[in-house]
């Protein structure tokens, strides 16, 4: 397929998604390698959906993610399990909606523009093997329109 998004500029995030989907779908088409599928996801959300910062927290080792492909301002490179909403996420294997950052105990601050952030866990073969984390430059930007819809995309990769 052509490496070009065709993107919806006007309409809802629900559009937005809908739209990316099938792109997304081709994207990772015969393609198995972890990474470049990551990468290609990293890009397609931040293109996509406009937001602040997007990426993916791998397991490195049994109490510590190391920082893998995403697109948005630098980012830190570990966090460990039980640290940050991203750690927390792993930790219990959910989830996490957080509406305003500065109300999230133990939030890590990576860049001080992100006000509400969404983590949930990506699976493969049963375990777990990272988190997806989405930063909005918004408060309270996440509802469970994203849960769902990122949630099919993380179900897309092979
Ligand atoms: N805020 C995250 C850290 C990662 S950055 O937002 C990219 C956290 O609290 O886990």
């Amino acid at each position: 397929m052509a490496e070009d998004l065709t993107l919806i500029k006007e309409g809802t995030k629900e559009e937005k998604y809908q739209s990316l989907i099938p792109q997304i779908t081709g994207l990772l088409y015969g393609e198995k390698n972890l990474i470049a599928n990551l990468a290609n996801i990293s890009a397609a959300l931040k293109e996509g959906m406009g937001f602040f910062w997007v990426g993916f927290y791998l397991v490195d080792s049994e109490d510590e993610l190391v920082l893998g492909p995403f697109q948005g301002p630098v980012a830190c490179t570990r966090i460990k399990k039980g640290r940050g909403v991203c750690g927390s996420s792993w930790q219990k294997e959910q989830t996490l909606i957080v509406p305003n950052v500065d109300e999230f105990p133990g939030h890590i601050a990576c860049a001080s523009a992100s006000k509400s952030e969404i983590v949930i866990p990506v699976r493969k073969d049963g375990k777990t093997i990272g988190v997806l984390d989405v930063d909005s430059d918004l408060l309270n930007d996440f509802d469970d329109i994203d849960r769902t819809y990122l949630q099919q995309i993380l179900e897309l990769l092979p």
